[in-house]
This record gives C-alpha cells, sequence and structure tokens, in this order.
C-alpha cells in the first residue's frame, strides 16, 4: 500500500520510526516532512498529506504533531480527507470500518512509537464495511465539507434524529 506521511517539527524522529515501521511491512512510503527539527508549521503538512491522499498518489495518510491536533484539523480541511485522530486500536479500527478515515492522525508527544506503529498496523488492516447506514452517514459528512445552502437547512439531520426517537440506535 502507498501512505504519504507528514509531521511537524517536534516530532520528526517518531515519523522516521513510524515511516521504517511501515516499510518493514512492506508499504511504500510518501515522507511529505517536515524532515528536520526547524520550527515549521503543522498545517503544511496536513495539506501535503491530504493531497496526496485526495489526488491518488497514496492510499492512506499518517499525521503527526506535538498533541496531533493541530495536524489532524489541516488535514481534515482538505476536501475529501476523513480523518480521525486517535489513541488507542478501538478508535482505529472503529474509524476505519464505519467511517472509511483515509487518514490516522496521532499525538507523537502523548503516545508512544510502539503504541503507534500497532495502532497504525490495525487501522491499514481493518476493512471499511460498507452499509447502507455507513454510506448515508458518510455522505451526509461529506455534503457538510462543501458550503450550500442546504447546510442551513434545520431538518438537514432529521432523517437521523427521527431513528434516534424511533429507538433504532444502540448505542
Ligand atoms: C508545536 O507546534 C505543537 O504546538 C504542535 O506540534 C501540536 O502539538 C499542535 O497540535
Amino acid at each position: 500500500m502507498k501512505i504519504a506521511i507528514g509531521c511537524d517539527h517536534i516530532v520528526t524522529d517518531t515519523k522516521m520510526a513510524v515511516s521504517d515501521f511501515l516499510k518493514s511491512k512492506g508499504h511504500e512510503v510518501l515522507d511529505m516532512g517536515t524532515y528536520d527539527f526547524t520550527r515549521t508549521h503543522y498545517p503544511i503538512y496536513g495539506k501535503k498529506v491530504g493531497e496526496a491522499v485526495t489526488n491518488g498518489e497514496a492510499d492512506l495518510g499518517v499525521c503527526l504533531c506535538g498533541t496531533g491536533v493541530g495536524i489532524n484539523n489541516a488535514v481534515n480541511k482538505v476536501p475529501g480527507i476523513r480523518s480521525a485522530l486517535v489513541r488507542d486500536m478501538t478508535t482505529a479500527i472503529y474509524a476505519k470500518e464505519q467511517l472509511n478515515a483515509n487518514v490516522i492522525g496521532f499525538g507523537a508527544r502523548i503516545t508512544g512509537e510502539f503504541l503507534i506503529c500497532d495502532i497504525l498496523d490495525a487501522f491499514i488492516k481493518a476493512e471499511y464495511q460498507e452499509t447502507e447506514e455507513n454510506k448515508k452517514l458518510i455522505a451526509k459528512i461529506d455534503h457538510v465539507e462543501k458550503a450550500s445552502a442546504n447546510q442551513s437547512d434545520p431538518h438537514f439531520f432529521d432523517e437521523f434524529i427521527e431513528k434516534w426517537d424511533r429507538g433504532e440506535y444502540h448505542d
């Protein structure tokens, strides 16, 4: 699999370790930077990773910064990206299986390198479960991404709220 990876300057060492891990598993890694520890700005690399995924250069993306919050927010602004900021296995698998996440984000000053690699491996191996419900939810999220008149419609989520009221959701 082709995997784009990007980080900011405070976690470049972890990015390199994660990149080596991916290569050891047989993946092709596209390192979008940053490449050293010189102070930089995480949105640059979030954008690069996101664009590599949406333009088809990469199958999946990985984003790392100190907390993961900054770069994950940045990559999620690239149209077509569904990125999850993850610190555990269950969230990573959920993000791929239910929401077809195409990028995963980590706080490399929060989560240790070994755990990041294990979570990433689980994320890559998990498969999107394409159900009608998941397709509808993803379509709604995609719709919110584009500014449109319909977005301010107060009934935008009615279908889901009605299902909730009918007791169709159990979690
Ligand atoms: C450093 O710029 C730090 O603020 C950044 O890596 C990150 O933690 C933001 O979410």
